[in-house]
């Protein structure tokens, strides 16, 4: 069995932040932001409890932009993204037998798919379960889709990659809030009879020794001062957990990002048999305008080909890659039978490149 990607289909929140706004609640300025990044926007869900603090007194009278909806959740986002990718594709959602939510951010810490798989209306119950890799979570997605649908039993599956890193960043923290925005984006692949395949290549890869750049982990243990603080004896039952917000060293994160991601790109490149030259687009995670640049310019892929939204979004984590796909897909600049080198890198560290054919 092959596989093809057959619809694509996005979502963002409707509450925009520039950089003049965080301008107001951190020590930065736009040009700051907008030279060493590239970011100008970002969307971000409202009226979570993440929106303390100043951030929260600054913003409550803000007014969203584009039509009202109702209360915003990275389920709902990824439900609109799907049904998009689903109309594009004209499947119909008691069709789909299987949906990968790719997110670090869930709605719920067990995992959201199955309530996307309830929110869609899927009649079958297909399976549903999250995967969590960061900024890597899309495309490994479509790696575990592709290998689903070739292991047999798999035909329309749904992609979708979700985050909201509005909720685990310190929004008094100038070196990381300014990057990140919130968005859903999702493909639908679909098994096919023949060798042809849309997935043409891939290459995955993690690195746990660069943990400590990169993470959101859940905080130590309390002292052995602090164990039974509560009356109970040898700190039993323990305390509820809580998890440290985002922490990034910028510097190595970036070095490691314009290393491993063209390396990567070459593999898989050369594991479908095709020169950069052959390539259509260039669709990275959408993590730093320079950090697009430097790898473009490693494989000499020009920057009329460098897909790039994240003046308007920022860094979208798992959402970026398909919410980028999708923009490109709708506004036409990605045409049926177009090659394109995707990459994901993050968290983990983690990192995944594929080569596919829309
Ligand atoms: N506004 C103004 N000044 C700032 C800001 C800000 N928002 N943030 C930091 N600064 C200051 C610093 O305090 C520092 O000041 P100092 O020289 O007086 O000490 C100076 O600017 C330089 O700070 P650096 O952190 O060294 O800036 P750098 O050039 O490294 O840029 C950045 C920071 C943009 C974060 C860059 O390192 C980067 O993009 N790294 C990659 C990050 C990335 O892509 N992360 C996503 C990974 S995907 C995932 O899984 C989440």
């Amino acid at each position: 069995k092959g596989c093809k990607l057959i619809g694509c289909g996005s979502a963002v929140p409707s509450l925009k932040i520039s950089n003049d706004d965080l301008a107001k609640v951190v020590d930065t300025n736009d040009e700051w932001i907008s030279v060493r990044t590239g970011i100008r926007n970002r969307r971000v869900i409202s009226g979570q409890s993440h929106t303390c603090g100043a951030y929260a007194l600054h913003y409550k009278r803000k007014q969203s932009v584009g039509p009202l909806r109702g209360k915003e959740s990275l389920t709902t986002l990824a439900v609109e993204a799907a049904h998009k990718a689903l109309e594009m594709a004209q499947v119909d959602v008691d069709d789909v037998d299987l949906i990968l939510v790719c997110t670090s951010t869930p709605d719920d810490i067990f995992g959201c798919a199955p309530k996307v798989q309830k929110a869609l209306g899927c009649a079958r119950n297909p399976l549903a379960y999250d995967i969590t890799a960061a900024c890597s979570g899309f495309i490994l997605g479509l790696v575990s889709a592709y290998c689903h649908i070739k292991a047999g039993g798999f035909k329309n599956v749904l992609v979708i990659g979700a985050d909201a890193l509005s909720r685990i960043v310190d929004w008094t923290d100038r070196g990381t809030c300014i990057l990140f925005g919130d968005a859903a984006g999702a493909v639908l692949i679909q098994a096919c009879d023949g060798e042809d395949d849309g997935l043409l290549s891939f290459d995955v890869h993690s690195d746990g020794e660069g943990y400590r750049h990169l993470n959101a982990a859940l905080k130590e243990n309390e002292t052995d001062d602090e164990l039974g603080s509560n009356g109970s004896v040898l700190g039993f039952p323990p305390r509820q957990a809580s998890y440290s917000c985002l922490q990034m060293n910028g510097k190595e994160v970036f070095r490691f990002a314009v290393r491993v991601v063209p390396q990567s790109i070459e593999y898989s490149l050369a594991k479908a048999g095709l020169p950069a030259s052959s390539i259509d687009w260039l669709l990275l995670h959408q993590a730093n305008q320079r950090i697009l640049d430097a790898v473009s310019t490693r494989l000499q892929i020009p920057s009329e080909q460098v897909i790039s939204n994240l003046a308007n979004y920022g860094n979208t984590s798992a959402g970026s890659i398909p919410l980028a796909l999708d923009e490109a897909v709708r506004s036409g600049k990605v045409k049926p039978g177009h090659t394109i080198a995707a990459a994901g890198f993050g968290a983990g560290l983690t990192w995944a490149s594929t080569i596919f054919r829309w």
